[in-house]
């Protein structure tokens, strides 16, 4: 089929009166639409990560029915198309190896279709940052509707099971904690339905990052992935998206400095995910703005944590949302935060706040906060001069929180695997365990492995947290004193990449610092580690060449708007 003078990727193809509009308007007719329906305006996409491949987003299915019901009451004419689905259980090396490539996925299917605006749909831990990405790229209005979290289950003596008790039974595993009938009912057991990860573990935390900064409805981060609730949320995202689309409202509009404060304000009061900080950065430089890693720890130090929220507090996500959920944490902490940023329903989040109580509740700590400072820390120092991050909401031992230790060194996973467990380890209780290998270029794609365990013989000696470092993610739902995305990485010269065996390491989380002990000029006289070989060809070698350090949101660098003026600039 040939196709003539219609302009790339709108809506206004089905209502061209020539070839190309009886053809698009024909195909469609095919399919079983009227001709009023194949007429309506706007022409609604929804891009839907649903995937036997992510079974936290499958629930997405069902919901995109209610968006298209929603999109159909306001007028417009709603097409849902798939995605790739990046999921975090199973996707290797790592899921954020593929969020670039989501977020191509998702600019070109909206840049290339006649559609006026979009819904995206998505839940684990990728698919919203890389759908928002791919969003403001192409610049045509975009809502998000999350997938929303699955519920709880019991195991054993617990009732509301959460993902992140699974990690201390696999730990307890490890040190023959756990018979083999335990491990088989756990299997049964951890996952009760579909939904994304139950805790504020990295999904949730996106999923509030999308509220705040308007791309979905104000409340819709917390009701579960199978309740009326979201069904409803579904059907009002569907006619908030016709009415941003014909109100012409671009994501950039919701994309400012002011928004990005809020999001990462509200992470730090929520003491989100680490990822967040990642996700954040790379959703700025799509929309042509730079956080760093200095602002992000201006930012923290100033916002009080103040939900008392599991993985790292003590109450569920469904008490969070009895508490107001997310709208109720932005509003403890509205005289931080800017309130004039407008959402995908047109209104400020002053008016949202203004219009609605927030009763008190336990598990958003009233005038006295949990912590003074928010729940992730920036360190910087001779270790991480680009930043590293920790989840401070998460330590178990506070005398950590200002520890020296000295280093224990695995290159890479297999090295960490050999010998973790090895009774000869040289490691005590107050040892620093070192990963490094693990960043976006030397794993690559950072994979979430920073976590690493508590060496068999300290579990069984009674020690619970220690200081690790490593140029790795972790989990949200992952606690513990875990110095995170250690930037520059090793495998690109940082020096993390220089310490040795036995080095003294210190963190002074007060101060905001990370460093070894080591003075210039040694550190100078060390050789770097070598960087891992340059891939033949593929998304491997396009990863390779052009993944963006982790101050920098692992974006790829010709992926941002300002990629041309630099290189220019560069020469
Ligand atoms: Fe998908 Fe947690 S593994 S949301």
């Amino acid at each position: 089929m040939s196709q003539r003078g219609v302009s790339r990727g709108g809506g206004a193809a089905f209502r061209d009166p020539g070839q190309d509009g009886m053809l698009h308007r024909a195909f469609l007719r095919g399919t079983g639409l009227s001709a009023e329906d194949v007429r309506r305006s706007p022409v609604i996409g929804i891009a839907t990560s649903a995937s036997d491949l992510n079974p936290c987003n499958l629930g997405t299915t069902a919901l995109v029915e209610r968006i298209k019901e929603g999109v159909r009451s306001a007028g417009g004419l709603p097409l849902a198309f798939p995605t790739i689905s990046v999921s975090e259980p199973f996707t290797r090396p790592t899921s954020l190896y593929l969020r670039n490539l989501l977020s191509m996925d998702v600019e070109e299917m909206i840049t290339g279709s006649p559609v006026d605006g979009v819904v995206l749909v998505g839940g684990c831990d990728k698919t919203v940052p890389a759908q928002i990405m791919g969003a403001l790229s192409a610049g045509k209005p975009a809502a998000v509707l999350t997938a929303g979290p699955r519920m709880p289950t019991s195991f054993g003596r617990h009732e509301n099971f959460t993902i992140d008790d699974i990690w201390p039974v696999c730990e307890a595993r490890r040190v023959g904690e756990v018979s083999d009938e335990e491990w088989v009912q756990l299997e049964r057991c951890a996952i009760g339905g579909v939904g994304t990860c139950n805790v504020m573990g990295t999904a949730i935390t996106m999923a509030a990052v999308a509220e705040v900064l308007g791309f979905s409805l104000p409340g819709s981060s917390l009701p579960p992935a199978t309740s009326d609730v979201r069904e409803e949320l579904a059907f009002r995202t569907g006619e908030a998206i016709v009415a941003a689309t014909r109100a012409g409202q671009v994501p950039g509009e919701l994309v400012s400095m002011k928004s990005l404060e809020n999001a990462f304000r509200v992470v730090s009061a929520l003491g989100g995910s680490t990822n967040a900080v990642i996700h954040l950065e790379a959703i700025a430089g799509r929309a042509g703005h730079v956080l760093g890693m200095r602002r992000f720890s201006e930012w923290s130090a100033t916002t009080p944590h103040v939900a008392d929220v599991r993985p790292s507090g003590q109450y569920s996500l469904a008490a969070l949302e009895t508490a107001g959920g997310v709208p109720a944490v932005l509003n403890r902490i509205r005289d931080l935060v800017h309130l004039d940023t407008v959402t995908v329903t047109g209104r400020t989040w002053k008016e949202h706040l203004d219009s609605r109580d927030f009763p008190s509740h336990p598990a958003i700590a009233g005038s006295v906060p949990l912590a003074p400072r928010g729940g992730l820390v920036v360190l910087h120092g001779n270790l991480a001069p680009c930043g590293a991050v920790l989840k401070v909401a998460g330590v178990h031992d506070e005398r950590l929180q200002r520890h020296r230790g000295r280093a224990v060194v695995f290159e890479g996973l297999a090295d960490l695997n050999a010998r973790i467990d090895d009774p000869d380890l040289p490691a005590d209780a107050d040892s620093v365990l070192v990963l490094r290998g693990m960043g976006v270029i030397g794993a690559p794609g950072m994979p979430e492995v920073g976590h690493i365990p508590v060496p068999a013989k300290l579990r069984r000696a009674g020690v619970r947290d220690m200081l690790r470092i490593s140029d790795a993610r972790m989990s949200g739902t992952a606690t513990g004193t875990v110095v995170l995305h250690v930037t520059p990485e090793a495998a690109v010269g940082g020096p993390l990449g220089l310490v040795r065996e036995g080095d003294e390491i210190e963190l002074d989380v007060a101060a905001g610092t990370i460093r070894v002990v080591l003075s210039p000029e040694e550190l100078a006289r060390r050789c770097s580690a070598t960087p891992p070989p340059q891939p033949p060809r593929g998304y491997a070698w396009l990863h390779h060449q052009h993944a963006l350090q982790a101050d920098q949101g692992c974006d790829f660098d010709f992926l941002r708007p300002d990629f041309r003026a630099r290189a220019d600039a560069a020469g």
